[in-house]
């Protein structure tokens, strides 16, 4: 996907990426130096353990197409620049949730977030202005009104002003690479998906929400009792629904665990204080499901303190499901069905 500073006249563009990298220490003999750690394994806290090691910014400048997808130029940077940059992926379709990341500060999907939507105009970290002053990421926009004193003033700011997307942005430069400044590039900023402890680089340890959803029994629990056809004849190989029933839980079947409206949720990232909205969705999922006779037992699993009754109503869980879930409606919809007193 690199391309030729010829192929930037097709209407590609200069993209810096800015990814927060982390690469964990190594692991010593601290356990037995550490009682603590040594006596508590089932401790929660021993569970979330925070990594330790080195992190830091790192950019990349590469020649990118606006259909190109974030996750299309991460594999461009890993093939052709820097082969040690870890991020995970797997369908590439929005369809595993396994590619769940921060693009400039929003958890979403690498592989259904475009340059085209995700692209800002910024200053990129050791970019220098036109008297060769380095700026540290703050607009020259803001030190520069519309009195900019020259042209070449003028062309730095409107090339630094911190809007996002592409309307007004010239993508049929025919200049060399050599002569293209940094100032001009586009950037993403890339960091781990918020509120998980960070595995090494983009990828995050999602093994907590995984063990939550699993407390949660997420297969369907039916009593065995087949329902009998309109005639009543019974039917041997399923259990009938009607249209309206499947409705009811049709949209949370389609969640893909990818942990969005957990890395959105201030109280899911302060810790094992809540069960997060995913575990709650796919529970609400089997809640609205006819066929599930275990309703009592799943409103019971999240009537504990880190429960539904953990849930702040913020409602960020909603903002961006790639599934097109409402996921604070959902957890709403918990609350009212949770056994009054608890
Ligand atoms: S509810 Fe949406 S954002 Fe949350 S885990 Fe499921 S698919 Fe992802
Ligand atoms: S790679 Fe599967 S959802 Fe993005």
């Amino acid at each position: 996907m690199t391309t030729t500073p010829a192929q930037r006249s097709n209407g590609s563009i200069a993209l810096t990426l800015r990814v927060t990298r982390f690469t964990p220490r190594q692991e010593r003999a601290r356990k037995q130096r550490n009682p603590f750690a040594a006596q508590s394994p089932s401790s929660p806290f021993a569970q979330r353990k925070r990594q330790r090691g080195k992190q830091w910014v790192q950019e990349y400048q590469l020649n990118v197409y606006p259909q190109d997808t974030i996750l299309d130029c991460l594999l461009a940077v890993k093939r052709d620049i820097d082969p040690t940059l870890a991020f995970r992926y797997s369908c590439g379709h929005g369809m595993c949730g396994s590619d769940a990341v921060s693009i400039n500060g929003t958890p979403t999907l690498l592989c259904t977030a475009t340059v085209a939507a995700w692209a800002k105009k910024d200053t990129p970290l050791h970019a220098t202005d036109s008297s060769g002053f380095r700026q540290t990421g703050v607009s020259l926009n803001t030190s520069a009104g519309p009195s900019a004193k020259n042209d070449e003033q003028r062309e730095i700011q409107e090339h630094t002003a911190p809007s996002a997307g592409f309307d007004g942005l010239d993508t049929s430069n025919e200049q060399d690479d050599t002569q293209h400044t940094r100032a001009e590039a586009m950037t993403v900023d890339l960091a781990p998906l918020p509120g998980f402890p960070v595995q090494r680089d983009l990828i995050a340890d999602i093994d907590q929400m995984m063990e939550q959803i699993k407390r949660l029994k997420p297969y369907l629990q039916a009593s065995g009792q087949l329902h009998t056809t309109q005639d009543g004849a019974v039917n041997m190989f399923e259990y009938l629904q009607s249209p309206e029933e499947l409705q009811r839980f049709e949209l949370l079947s389609n969640c893909i665990a990818c942990g969005v409206c957990e890395g959105s949720c201030p109280v899911y990232a302060g810790g094992e204080a809540f069960i997060g909205p995913a575990a709650l969705v796919i529970n609400s999922r089997f809640i609205n499901d006819s066929r599930d006779d275990a309703t009592k037992e799943r409103l019971d699993d999240i009537s504990d303190a880190d429960g539904i009754a953990a849930c702040q109503s913020v409602r960020a869980c909603s903002r961006h499901c790639p599934k097109g879930i409402d996921v604070g409606e959902e957890m709403w919809k918990l609350v009212e069905l949770r056994p009054s007193g608890r």
